[in-house]
């Protein structure tokens, strides 16, 4: 399928008119110091210019240093982080979480800010307002223009039906895992109707799509390789793919999605591996607390 963009930096409009580049750089998993501040220095020079980190990431400072050492334009760049859980128990300290991940990075401001997770474990009870105060800070942070944009990750419906409620500026993006393995079909219509750009984090299923025979056939068709096809089925889908890698082989690779496109027959193959890969975390279920040690106490 054709799409609009052709080159990294092309643009998809957020709901407030700030534009995105349509591919981000993903740094989930990268572990900080040397591995994500290379990964993210590579990724600058091969041309990305939206990067996505996340305090739980544990790697803000990384991040922020090899931005600062590309010498890259700020107003080129496009900077995603995320609020954690610990530090939205109330609306001061959402405050504070941002201002922290800010300090991290080394910057004034972000592009996008995100609530990370919609229930964490420790807030059950009351997930409704808990968000509700953390969305006010979040408003507060774009009112003041210290992000151009704000959004949530993790978010089902009944959790953005429930922001809306009380939320004064709509969400303009919802970060999900999605990839072929786990098409979160009703989610993504969801976010559409609604005006909420999808991203989708895993967009190679963290690896396990990667070895997928029936994908391997479809790279060979097209002269590419599997990240790739992925990447690719993302765009033509219309989400905002945050690939991760820390090798430098791999990042260049996986920005060389423009010059192909998938048909109709490949789409079925895709659509068909629904289920497949490996599931979203539930947020009723999980809370990442375990990969991110350094912020449980
Ligand atoms: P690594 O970070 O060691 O380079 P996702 O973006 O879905 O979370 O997937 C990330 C995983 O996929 C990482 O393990 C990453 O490895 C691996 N990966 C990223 N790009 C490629 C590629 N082009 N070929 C093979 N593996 C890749």
């Amino acid at each position: 399928m054709e799409i609009k963009a052709n080159k990294l930096t092309d643009t998809y409009t957020l709901n407030n008119n700030v534009q995105i580049p349509v591919i981000g750089f993903g740094t989930w998993q990268s572990a900080d110091g040397e591995e994500a501040y290379n990964a993210v220095k590579w990724a600058l020079e091969a041309g990305y210019r939206h990067i996505d980190t996340a305090a739980a990431y544990g790697n803000e400072e990384s991040v922020g240093q090899a931005i600062k050492d590309s010498g890259v334009k700020r107003e080129d760049l496009f900077v995603t982080t995320k609020l954690w859980n610990y530090q939205r128990d109330n609306y001061e300290n959402s405050l504070r979480g941002f201002h922290d991940s800010i300090t991290r990075l080394g910057l004034d401001y972000v592009d996008l800010y995100l609530i990370h997770w919609p229930e964490p474990i420790e807030y059950r009870d009351h997930w409704q307002s808990l968000n509700a105060d953390s969305w006010r800070a979040m408003e507060k942070i774009y009112k003041d223009g210290k992000t151009r944009a704000i959004g949530v990750s993790n978010f089902r419906e009944k959790h953005i039906d429930e922001l809306m409620k009380t939320a004064e500026i709509a969400p303009m993006v919802n970060q999900i895992f999605l990839n072929p393995g786990d098409q979160e079909k009703d989610l993504v219509t969801y976010n559409k109707n609604h005006n909420i750009l999808t991203e989708a984090y895993s967009p190679l299923g963290t690896g396990n799509l990667l070895d997928n025979p029936e994908l391997k056939k479809l790279a060979d068709k097209h002269g590419v390789d599997v990240a790739q096809i992925l990447i690719r089925w993302n765009l033509e889908k219309g989400y905002l793919p945050l690939p991760k890698s820390t090798h430098q082989k791999y990042i260049e690779s996986n920005k060389k999605v423009f010059s192909f496109q998938l048909d109709y027959d490949d789409h079925k193959t895709l659509d068909a591996l629904d289920g497949q890969g490996k599931q979203h975390t539930d947020p009723y279920e999980h809370n990442f607390q375990k990969v991110v040690p350094f912020l449980n106490n």
